[in-house]
């Protein structure tokens, strides 16, 4: 089923207090879904959460949970957080060994499959392969950390993934650095699903964060 139309606003709970996720996502209600970054100290020199915290978080999430995995040998361990009822699960190009098979598997377990591509990483190798995924996702901070500042450098890579995308049923996910400040020349260059932890879990009002990134997402893609 082809996802809704208008832009997605997905907060990282990288951000959030991880004392109390439970509080922290009911914040984050009105959100397409939470963004859950999954870090195992090797793809990326942080350490995060796995999958027990992951099915935790399914338990008593008010919104779908979007896992983004900054992992080593995503093909062993990605379809079980789509197993364990996270909607979609992006793994990172450069650590999959057959992408293919790993989208498939992951849709065979029923999530939503994402590739995931670090800001030095070019999209044209994977072009081909798009149809087998729901979701490219185009990394615009070099991934480990949140609060970090948005790399200009990859919106000409965004640019050329919307024109590949073209009418197929793929949504373009930026993540890293995405505030009001920001947002606009994202949603300009094609992006349709923007990831934010800082802007969202660092404003007194997460809900109006969320509003307000999406509609200035929304009015950036209308021109
Ligand atoms: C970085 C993570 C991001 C991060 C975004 O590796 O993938 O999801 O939480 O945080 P902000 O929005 O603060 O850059
Ligand atoms: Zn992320």
């Amino acid at each position: 089923m082809p996802s809704a139309p208008g832009p997605q606003v997905n907060p990282s709970i990288l951000s959030a207090d991880f004392a109390n996720l439970q509080a922290e996502l009911a914040r984050i209600a009105t959100a397409d879904a939470a963004h859950v970054d999954v870090m195992d100290g090797h793809f990326v020199p942080n350490l995060t959460l796995g999958l027990p915290v992951v099915e935790a978080l399914q338990r008593v999430s008010p919104v779908p949970l979007d896992c983004h995995l900054m992992i080593e040998d995503p093909d062993r361990w990605a379809p079980a957080y789509a197993e364990a009822g996270a909607a979609g699960v992006t793994f990172h190009a450069e650590a999959a060994r057959a992408p293919v098979k790993l989208a498939r598997d992951i849709r065979a377990a029923g999530g939503r499959a994402g590739i995931a591509l670090r800001p030095a990483t070019p999209v044209e190798p994977f072009l081909d392969l798009l149809p087998e995924f729901d979701m490219l996702l185009v990394m615009t901070v070099e991934p480990g950390f949140g609060g970090q500042g948005f790399l200009d450098v990859t919106l000409p890579k965004i640019r050329r993934a919307r024109a590949a995308i073209g009418d197929l049923d793929v949504r373009l996910q930026v993540d890293g650095g995405v505030s009001a400040a920001t947002v606009e020349r994202a949603a300009q260059a094609g992006a349709d699903v923007f990831v934010a932890g800082s802007a969202v879990y660092g404003a007194e009002d997460a809900a109006a964060a969320i509003g307000q990134l999406r509609d200035l997402a929304a009015r950036a893609c209308a021109h």
